[in-house]
């Protein structure tokens, strides 16, 4: 009796641990202008690890909101590469959550980080993935002309490419070959180099267990709004928005995205809101569910709303531009 006891006790403590084992830690990658340290980003790790009963670590790069707009995104992926090695529990393999820029990183981490633990899933909310156009949107003050002007004439200049990270991913569409010859960042992770593809980005990226492209409906900080989901211009022109099954990063497969959306590994999932703007109910059903092995209860955490994490690049360049005396306005958290 005593030994059915001990050897049931055994078996319990045996499942135990093993149901611990399984699940697997997730990394989330924040936007431009946004910290670890901030409410928003601290409030969303919480949350979803709560939610999906897996340790969530906010991955920072230098100080955060200041080296996410000027660390070109080369340097600032080698951070993320050398943090996630040395972080043990990732060892056998976790998850990203990338928030707008922070997805460029994710992808980053996986097609170029030699020795890195593997990613399972990835779970990207409003990214960049095939660039953004600068441009229509910002409006007629005097800032968005000069802004205007820096990124048509100046955004593939040495400088612009050395002290603005988001100039490593504005693709302008009339300037393809300006883009090709001086962007450093985006043509590289997209595999968009004649002669410099490499095939080991793609044999990597297409590796992930599965990839979740969350579109927000009325995004208005990246665009178009599809290269959440690859989508793009056609070069040369501004118009239509080439759904991404008719890209030729998806056609010719640079960096297996075909490969993952054939195994049925891709998600290409349409939210309502603008930027990051998700809700609750979003994040539990489209977010939550791949952090987690197990289906357990979902308790009614209030995902505060971060203003932290919705990291408008044009609002912060007024910043940049000096009309803001800060970026803290970013972190003013509710
Ligand atoms: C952040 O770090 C950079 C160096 O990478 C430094 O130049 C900058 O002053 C720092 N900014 C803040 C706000 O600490
Ligand atoms: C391709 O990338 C891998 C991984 O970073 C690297 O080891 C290799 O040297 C690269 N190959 C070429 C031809 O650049
Ligand atoms: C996204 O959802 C909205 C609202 O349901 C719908 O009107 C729109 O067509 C959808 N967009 C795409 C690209 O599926």
């Amino acid at each position: 009796m005593a030994n059915v006891s001990v050897f049931a006790l055994l078996l319990l403590f045996f499942v135990a641990s093993f149901t611990g084992a399984q699940t697997v830690p997730f990394i989330v990658l924040h936007g431009i202008g946004d910290a670890c340290k901030y409410s928003g980003m601290r409030n969303l790790v919480k949350s979803l690890s709560r939610w999906s009963g897996s340790t969530g670590y906010c991955l920072e790069i230098g100080n955060g909101s200041w080296d996410s707009w000027t660390k070109p995104l080369l340097e600032q992926t080698a951070i993320a590469c050398k943090k996630v090695k040395k972080m043990s529990d990732l060892g056998q393999g976790y998850n990203i959550v990338g928030l707008s820029q922070g997805n460029l990183i994710g992808r980053g981490i996986i097609e170029f980080c030699d020795g890195a633990p593997p990613v399972r899933n990835f779970i990207s909310l409003g990214g960049p993935h095939a660039g953004t156009a600068s441009g229509p949107l910002c409006g007629s003050e005097l800032v968005c002309t000069l802004i205007d002007v820096v990124l048509q004439l100046g955004i593939y200049s040495p400088l612009a490419q050395q002290i603005l990270a988001p100039s490593g991913y504005v693709k302008m569409p009339i300037d393809i070959a300006g883009y090709i010859r001086g962007c450093r960042f985006l043509p590289k992770l997209n595999n968009e180099i004649v002669n410099e593809r490499n095939s080991s980005y793609r044999q990597r990226f297409a590796s992930i267990q599965n990839l979740i492209l969350i579109m927000f409906e009325q995004d208005k900080v990246i665009i178009p709004k599809e290269t959440a989901w690859f989508g793009y211009y056609p070069d040369g022109a501004l118009h239509p928005v080439l759904p991404v099954q008719q890209t030729e990063l998806y056609i010719d497969d640079w960096i297996g995205l075909r490969a993952l959306d054939e195994a049925g590994k891709v998600k290409f999932v349409n939210v309502s809101g603008d930027h990051l703007d998700i809700s609750r109910s979003d994040a539990k059903t489209y977010i939550v569910p791949y952090l987690t092995d197990q289906t357990s209860v979902v308790p009614r955490q209030k995902l505060e709303h971060s203003s932290g994490w919705i990291s408008s690049i044009w609002s912060s360049l007024w910043g940049m531009f000096g009309l803001n005396e800060d970026l803290t306005f970013l972190s003013n958290d509710i």
